[in-house]
């Protein structure tokens, strides 16, 4: 299939293909998830040493764990012996893997192992074997670039990747202001509850595309405004109206996001019911201004990071990890975020706004659920996928963003960020090798700006 000719950015067209096809998803889990940095959990998933979760990377499962010696590991959740799932669980505590196949078991301590995933235990080593097995050979597959990013925890398949760091390039303004407290200081966010998981009949593209930058469709949440689920009383949320969007089109990040400043914006007063709570941000919105002093900074976004990482930074305050299953089934798990320490009526009364506004159950999530959903069915047919998607808002108007480098600002209205999204899905469908990668984010930073 011609990558080049499914997405038009001169004309502001996509094809339908991109969100049905068998053949594409299969490609992007190969030129995509293999090689882009993916958002597999949060630390607070695995406090202790022996904790894990199963996560996913794209086409594959894999188990993140704590190691004994406090390392955070990525391992391939497939037995090396004859491919069982290894571990069934969704997370758990366990000092090694067993298979319940044939029984290989494999360790994360560095007291029994040298490499984390070892294979450590094969039944009938001896008398089966003869002792012929090479079990260092035959350890779990490691993923080799892991990091703990502000408590995300980030994983790369591909050596060749850039940093995380260059990556994200100037976007972590926009990721920081989601993950740090709300004072200002560097992390500091904890995860309260547990993981909402579910899945839904829709292509995983959806899902990014409307947190980084689809303000259009407001009329979706007409009702849930009307019911007026906010803190205060009123709408769905308190926080100040966010006016722009902001595209990264070297990288394919962008947020629903105030350019950057150096000085707050009026205060906002949230939890107009919730004396309270509403006295705790206020404080905290103080040592804001005083901790951050005249430093750059944005203010809390709405966005993603390509391909399938999106936050929702300020009310209610969310990461969603976007694990494609096929082209028209993704699994979406939703974690939610609040200060560390701040007092518990706080962290409840976000707890009850969070499950009102988001997930499944949550009133404004549905609506989007039920949009992707029906968008997906409805471009199926033979006949209704020879006809392109239209991404023409706000073709040819954006401009640089001062102090941000490769930002464009595209307005509160506009398509560009998608347009910038999908011009570096369309770069990693066709490069062969990270060094094409880089050559293109070089490419697209020398050109001015993109409309
Ligand atoms: S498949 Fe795991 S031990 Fe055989
Ligand atoms: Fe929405």
């Amino acid at each position: 299939m011609d990558i080049r000719s499914l997405v038009d950015l001169e004309q502001g067209t996509i094809s339908r293909e991109l969100f049905v096809n068998e053949e594409l998803f299969k490609r992007e889990m190969e030129q995509i998830f293999s090689r882009a940095w993916l958002c597999v959990g949060h630390e607070d998933m695995i406090q202790k040493p022996d904790d894990y979760i199963v996560s996913r990377m794209g086409g594959d499962s894999v188990i993140l764990t704590r190691d004994r010696q406090g390392a955070i590991q990525v391992l391939l959740n497939t037995c090396m012996h004859r491919g069982m799932k290894l571990c069934r669980y969704d997370q758990g505590n366990t000092r090694a893997f067993t298979c319940p196949y044939h029984g290989w078991s494999y360790s994360t301590d560095g007291r029994l192992v040298e490499i984390p995933g070892e294979l450590v235990g094969v039944p009938g080593f001896k008398d089966y074997y003869r002792e012929k097995l090479d079990k260092k050979a035959w350890g779990l597959v490691r993923c080799p670039n892991v990091i703990n990013y502000r408590g995300l925890i980030w994983a790369n398949w591909d050596p060749q990747a850039p940093s995380f760091q260059e990556y994200i390039g100037d976007f972590s303004h926009y990721l920081n202001a989601a993950l740090d407290h709300r004072d200002g200081r560097e992390g500091g966010s904890e995860m309260i509850g547990g993981i909402q998981k579910w899945r839904v009949p829709c292509n995983w593209k959806f899902v990014s595309e409307n947190f980084i930058g689809d303000m259009y469709h407001d009329i979706s949440h007409r009702s849930v405004d009307l019911v007026g689920i906010g803190p205060g009383g009123k709408g769905r949320r308190d926080a100040s109206r966010t006016r722009t969007t902001v595209s990264f089109d070297a990288l394919g990040h962008g947020a629903i996001g105030e350019l950057p400043y150096h000085q707050e914006a009026d205060y906002v007063s949230a939890y107009k019911l919730f004396p309270e709570v509403e006295a705790y941000y206020r404080s905290v919105f103080e040592a804001r201004v005083k901790n951050l002093g005249d430093r750059m900074r944005v203010n809390h976004s709405v966005g993603t990071i390509f391909p399938a990482m999106s936050f929702h930074g300020r009310q209610p305050r969310t990461v969603a990890m976007v694990h494609p299953i096929g082209p028209t089934e993704t699994e979406i798990w939703r974690i939610f975020l609040v200060d560390r320490d701040s007092p518990q009526v706080v962290k409840d009364a976000n707890r009850h706004y969070y499950m009102s506004y988001s997930g499944p159950g949550g009133l404004t999530e549905s609506d989007d659920l039920e949009n992707w959903t029906y968008a997906t069915e409805a471009s199926r047919g033979p006949i209704a996928r020879r006809f392109a998607y239209n991404y023409q808002m706000g073709l040819g108007t954006g401009r640089a963003v001062p102090g941000l480098r490769g930002a464009t600002e595209n307005g509160e209205y506009s398509e560009g960020n998608a347009r910038a999204f999908y011009k570096r899905w369309r770069e990693f469908m066709e490069a062969r090798s990270w060094d094409e990668l880089m050559e293109a984010s070089r490419a697209t930073m020398k050109e001015s700006v993109h409309g």
